[in-house]
């Protein structure tokens, strides 16, 4: 049981563990009210698996949205606004993201734009067009008190790459220059959103999923995603306003910036 209820939006999830944290959502005993499944090319081949579970589920809305596109960003939201029952945005999952190889040699200019694009402008202005309706379901949310997913909450998926303390234990094995640079921005970010969004009772986090049998995780991964998605969903229905601000991983446990 996800315990995840009202409205949810999950970015880039035609594959991978977006797909899989919206199909857990929908198979959950108490399915949240409407899950809007963000992805580059609604009718193409690659969101075949979305489409599919779209058709076994009511509550799951495929949207069109490419998160390194302000336009799309902004298309996006127009779309999912008119449809959110109350007006109000639950639960934003910030899962897009792209990893390039990014050793240094392989590392110029844009390289670092385009990852920097997808995983750190994309969440923000997300985050900043979807406002409005994480404040509306934060104030209108009378049934809960202080912070939850359950009333409004931001959660930006991260990486234990992008923990500059732990650099010196990850880096020979993974040394992806954007990637890391760019996860920790998306940190930064989250660390200011979670500031500026306390007074709204909005919060917001940086999850890392563990390292996953994905297309980017690679087949060598440990961790299954359907037991990645599991573990992001516990801890996501688990959190409280303690919790704004930090960065943990699909187990609960914290990572240091
Ligand atoms: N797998 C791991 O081991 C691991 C570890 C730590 C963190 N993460 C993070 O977990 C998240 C999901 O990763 P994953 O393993 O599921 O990766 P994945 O299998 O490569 O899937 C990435 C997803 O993001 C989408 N995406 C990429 N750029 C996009 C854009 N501009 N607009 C919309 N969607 C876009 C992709 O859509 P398309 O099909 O259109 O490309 C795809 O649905 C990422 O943020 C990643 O950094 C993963």
């Amino acid at each position: 049981m996800s315990g995840i209820c009202g409205n949810v939006l999950v970015t880039g999830s035609n594959r991978g563990l977006g797909l899989e944290l919206v199909r857990q959502l929908a198979e959950s005993p108490s399915p949240p009210l409407q899950i809007f499944a963000g992805c580059r090319d609604p009718n193409g081949p690659r969101a075949q698996d979305l489409r599919e579970l779209a058709q076994k589920h009511q509550n799951i809305i495929i949207i069109k949205l490419d998160t390194s596109s302000e336009a799309s960003i902004s298309e996006a939201s127009k779309a999912i606004g008119p449809k959110l029952k109350d007006g109000c945005l639950n639960l934003l999952i910030n899962n897009a993201g792209v990893n390039i190889p990014g050793a240094l040699a392989d590392t110029g200019e844009k390289e670092m734009v385009d990852v920097f694009v997808t995983n750190v402008v994309g969440p923000m202005l997300i985050a900043k067009e979807f406002l409005p309706y994480l404040q509306k379901a934060a104030s209108q949310s009378v049934q809960h008190t202080g912070m939850s997913c359950r009333k409004s909450a931001v959660i930006n998926v991260s990486t234990l790459l992008s923990s500059i303390e732990k650099c010196h234990e990850t880096f020979t094995m993974a040394p992806m220059y954007p990637y890391r640079a760019s996860k920790a921005a998306l940190n930064m970010l989250t660390r200011c959103l979670a500031e500026d969004f306390k007074k709204d009772g909005i919060l917001v986090m940086a999850l890392h999923p563990g390292w996953v049998k994905t297309d980017m995780g690679g087949p060598q991964a440990p961790l299954l995603v359907v037991d990645s998605a599991k573990g992001m969903l516990k801890v996501i229905s688990s959190l409280t306003e303690k919790d704004t601000g930090t960065l943990l991983d699909w187990e609960g446990k914290s990572i240091p910036w």
